[in-house]
C-alpha cells in the first residue's frame, strides 16, 4: 500500500480528484467503483470544478457504486442514487445509464445482488474504487466478521453504522437497517483502489489497517491483500502513526 500524507480534507479531496481526473484522460472509458458517506464528497466537487474548468468528459465512462440501503428509492433524499446525483452525476456530463448503483426497491434483493454482480462481471470489472473507511473498518457496507470472499450481497448494518450515518437523517430511526453492498472479493477484483481517510475519527481505523493483522475481524485490513492500493489520508487521521507507518 502506498500512502500520500496531505495536510487536511481540501487537500485530500484535491489530491484524489487530480488521481481520478488522470485515470479518466488515459482511459476515457474507464470503469470507476465510486463511494458515498462524507469523504468523498469534496472530491466529487473537484471533479465538477475540474469539468466546468477543463472540460475533462465523463461520456465514455461507466460507475459501479459500493452500495445501497434497502427500502430507500431513488428521489429520497437519503438514498446513495440520489447521493450520487446530487453530488456528482448531475453537474458533469455523464450518460446515467452507465451510472450503475444496487436498487433500493428491487422485487427481489436477492436477484439483484446477483443482478449486480454479474453487470460488473460483464463490464470486465472495476478498473479504479474510490473507498472510504467506517470507524469499524467496514469497506462498502461490509461490517467485521464479513467473508473475504463475499460478492454482492444484503448486510444487517451495525449499530455503529447506523449511529454514524445518523447524521444524514433527521431521526436515528429513518435510518435504514439493511442495504445491499458489493462484497469483499468484488471490491478485491478492482484493478487498483484508492482510498480516503480524513479526520480525527478515523485515526484508530487508520491505525489499525497499518499496523494490524489481516483479518475478517477488521474488513479493510483485507487491502493488504491488493496489488494496487493507494491511501491518501489526512495529517489528523495519519497524526503520531508517521514513526511506525511512513
Ligand atoms: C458508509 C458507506 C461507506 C463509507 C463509510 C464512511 O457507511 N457505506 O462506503 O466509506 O460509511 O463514511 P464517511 O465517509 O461518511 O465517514
Amino acid at each position: 500500500m502506498r500512502i500520500i500524507e496531505v495536510n487536511d480534507y481540501q487537500q485530500m479531496s484535491k489530491r484524489a480528484a487530480e488521481y481520478i481526473i488522470n485515470k479518466v484522460v488515459q482511459n476515457p472509458s474507464i470503469k470507476l467503483g465510486l463511494a458515498t458517506g462524507g469523504t468523498p464528497i469534496g472530491t466529487y466537487k473537484s471533479l465538477i470544478e475540474d469539468h466546468q474548468k477543463n472540460g475533462t468528459s465523463y461520456q465514455k465512462v461507466t460507475t459501479f457504486n459500493l452500495d445501497e440501503y434497502i427500502g430507500l428509492s431513488s428521489d429520497n433524499k437519503n438514498s446513495y442514487r440520489y447521493f450520487m446525483n446530487d453530488h456528482l452525476f448531475n453537474y458533469i456530463d455523464i450518460n446515467k445509464a452507465k451510472t450503475n448503483i444496487p436498487s433500493g426497491i428491487a422485487p427481489d434483493f436477492q436477484e439483484e445482488c446477483h443482478r449486480y454482480e454479474d453487470i460488473i462481471s460483464r463490464h470486465g470489472g472495476i478498473d479504479l474504487q474510490i473507498l472510504g473507511i467506517g470507524s469499524n473498518g467496514h469497506i462498502g457496507f461490509n461490517e467485521p466478521g464479513t467473508s473475504f470472499g463475499s460478492k454482492t450481497h444484503i448486510v444487517n448494518l451495525a449499530p455503529s453504522t447506523i449511529q454514524a450515518n445518523a447524521r444524514f437523517f433527521s431521526r436515528i430511526e429513518e435510518v435504514p437497517t439493511k442495504a445491499i453492498t458489493m462484497g469483499i472479493s468484488t471490491i478485491l477484483k478492482s484493478k487498483e483502489i484508492l482510498l480516503l481517510i480524513s479526520g480525527e475519527k478515523k485515526k484508530d481505523a487508520l491505525c489499525r489497517l497499518l499496523n494490524g493483522e489481516i483479518n475478517e475481524s477488521f474488513p479493510a485490513s483485507v487491502l493488504k491483500n491488493h496489488p494496487c492500493v493507494t491511501i491518501i489520508a489526512d495529517k489528523v487521521a495519519i497524526a503520531d502513526l508517521e514513526v511506525q507507518c511512513l
